[in-house]
């Protein structure tokens, strides 16, 4: 990610100075017009904004405060009175790192700004990634054209650094939900004998669905009164799919946690409300108040 990242803001007309803890790495970076620089410090006292991709929140600490780490880096700056240097942090991490990091920034004189990354590495080398960026408005707005190099989409999240993250591990919750549950339908399919292309026209067909988003919109108002399918009539579909599921041997564990959702969502009263009501019992566990 960060090679792809590094090019396509290359491309854009930065100059460029880069650090890989394997130092090859950075040959095609360096071949194509990049610095090469020997440590994270040497890259945070040469540069006025500094971006990092790295594996996990450990490494990130590390590479963040480390001997030879980026905040030894940005110190030398301050101290020679130069102007508010930035981190954009573009790795997957935990949001409470996040919130970390932006305060030691801080203590050290310069800003942090979360900004992790939507898009796989090939996403990120036609420059067609999307950001979500949380922290100090200034600071975005002056990188403005650095993340545009590099991204088709930025979501300005405000200045709450960890929101950011928060929301990169809900749409990857999101996609895993919903890789995990495309691979149970084509399990089900393959036991059940049914032609596997069938299966993916059919996937291709639900996510194309233009009811899809508006069942989002739904859930978002909290629109139960407006009944399409109500939730007792769906929960017969429930106990046929996990009946379909034993007779075929193919365990569909997000079908039995439907089933106990809308158990509790009958044994409240809600079974004549649209089937969508399942987020009121994900809201109840959640301990979120009416
Ligand atoms: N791949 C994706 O589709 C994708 C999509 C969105 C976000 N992300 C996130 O973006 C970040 C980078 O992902 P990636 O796929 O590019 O991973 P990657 O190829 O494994 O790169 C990880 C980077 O971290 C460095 N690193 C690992 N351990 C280190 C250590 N102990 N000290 C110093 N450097 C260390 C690696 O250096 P070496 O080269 O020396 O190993 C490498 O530069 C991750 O947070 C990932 O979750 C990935």
């Amino acid at each position: 990610m960060g090679t792809a990242i590094a090019s396509n803001i290359l491309k854009s007309g930065f100059n460029v100075i880069v650090y890989n803890r394997t130092a090859d790495k950075t040959r095609s970076l360096v071949e194509a017009g990049a610095l090469k620089a020997t440590s994270p410090k040497e890259v945070a006292r040469k540069s006025d904004v500094l971006l990092t991709s790295l594996r996990d929140d450990h490494v990130v600490l590390d590479v963040v405060s480390g001997e030879e780490g980026i905040l030894s880096g940005l110190q030398q700056q301050q101290q020679q009175q130069q102007p508010n240097r930035i981190h954009i942090g573009t790795s997957t991490i935990s949001p409470s790192l996040s919130s970390q990091l932006a305060v030691m920034h801080t203590a050290h004189g310069c800003s942090y700004l979360a900004a992790p990354v939507l898009g796989n590495p090939s996403v990120a080398n036609e420059a067609k990634l999307t950001t979500f960026v949380a922290g100090d408005p200034k600071d975005i707005e002056r990188c403005n054209r650095l993340f545009n190099a590099y991204c088709q989409k930025v979501i300005n999240i405000g200045n709450e650094h960890a929101s950011a993250n928060t929301l990169k591990l809900i749409a990857n919750y999101v996609l895993l939900a919903l890789i995990d549950l495309m691979g149970q339908a084509y399990a089900l399919g393959e036991k059940t004998n049914i032609d596997l292309q069938l299966v993916n026209q059919l996937i291709g067909m639900i996510f194309g669905y233009p009811g899809l988003q508006q069942y989002s919109n739904r859930i978002l108002t909290r629109d139960f009164d407006n009944v399409g399918f109500d939730l007792l009539s769906s929960f017969k579909d429930v106990q046929l799919i996990l009946q379909t599921s034993s007779d075929a041997r193919v365990p569909l564990p997000y079908a039995n946690s439907i089933r106990d959702k809308f158990l509790a969502a009958i044994a409240n009263n809600l079974e004549t409300k649209d089937w969508i009501t399942i987020y009121e019992i994900t809201r109840m566990l959640a301990g979120l108040k009416k």
